[in-house]
């Protein structure tokens, strides 16, 4: 069933005069639990259009539905977990106090969800900082905080996380590493993730769908779906399948340069 809708989006910005089409005639569907990153050159409207998902920017034309939810009830619900490029961690909280942050606002709002929530501790052992724990934030590095936001958005309760290139500070060795904790937290827990990266590689290692982009105003070019086996592993990077997955999105970038 079709859990996230979006019908012929389109996005104005207007600025001193000057109107920006940022994005034209969006429509995609996607399914529940399913991982799905957004690729296309910069400026294209990949963030507009998380933004837009997770009820922060308004759209022009057009629909958006989450489970039939309008996205600002779907906010409203706390459906969305948001992870962005650089961690909001409070840097004076240790990293199971960061990872309660989630909690703390829902009860402010007097929702008592958060009782059967998942443990805070396996879910940092799972991107490999069990060690951690009780580590001021300050004091890790920025690959690890990344990953400490990563671990408390698949442990908010929130069945929609929307990652704006999370990894894109990061070092190329760390970066790796992280995407194959994230591939292997997001099979455990297999909710419905929209990640943006300018990675071909994290694409397609993570992704069940990849949405093709071109540049302003923004448009699908292409969508693609990823039919690699699952759990992946890391040695899926070196089948002959991988590398048509990454020659195909290449080859859809390339198409909108002429
Ligand atoms: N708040 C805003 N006010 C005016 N214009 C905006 C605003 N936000 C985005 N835009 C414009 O909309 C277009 C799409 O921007 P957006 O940030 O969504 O692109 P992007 O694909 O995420 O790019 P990048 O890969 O560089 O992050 C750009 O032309 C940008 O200048
Ligand atoms: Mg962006």
């Amino acid at each position: 069933m079709t859990y996230i809708k979006i019908q012929q989006v389109s996005k104005f910005f207007k600025r001193r005069g000057q109107v920006t089409e940022a994005l034209r005639d969006i429509n995609l569907e996607f399914q529940q639990g399913t991982f799905v990153s957004l690729i296309g050159p910069s400026g294209c409207g990949k963030s507009t259009l998380l933004r837009i998902v997770g009820g922060l920017t308004e759209i022009d034309q057009g629909e958006v539905t989450i489970g039939g939810l309008s996205p600002g009830g779907a906010q409203r619900q706390k459906q969305f977990g948001f992870v962005p490029q650089s961690p909001a961690l409070f840097p004076w909280r240790t990293v199971l106090e960061n990872m309660n942050v989630p909690f703390e606002v829902n009860r402010k709002g007097g929702d008592a969800e958060s009782e059967n929530r998942e443990d805070p501790i396996e879910l940092l052992q799972s991107v490999g900082l069990g060690d951690f724990v009780h580590s001021y934030a300050k004091e890790l590095s920025g690959g690890m905080q990344q990953r400490v936001g990563i671990a408390r958005a698949f442990g908010s309760g929130a069945p929609i996380l929307l990652m704006d290139e999370p990894f894109s500070a990061l070092d190329e060795i760390t970066r790796e590493r992280i995407s194959y904790q994230l591939l292997d937290i997001w099979e455990s827990h297999q909710k419905t993730v929209l990640f943006v990266t300018h990675s071909l590689r994290e694409a397609v290692l993570l992704s069940d769908k990849v949405v093709v982009m071109s540049a302003r105003p923004g448009q699908v070019a292409k969508v693609i779906d990823i039919n690699l086996p699952r759990p992946r592993q890391a040695e899926i990077e070196d089948s002959e399948q991988f590398h048509y997955y990454v020659s195909e999105i290449r080859a859809s970038l390339r198409e909108r340069w002429k």
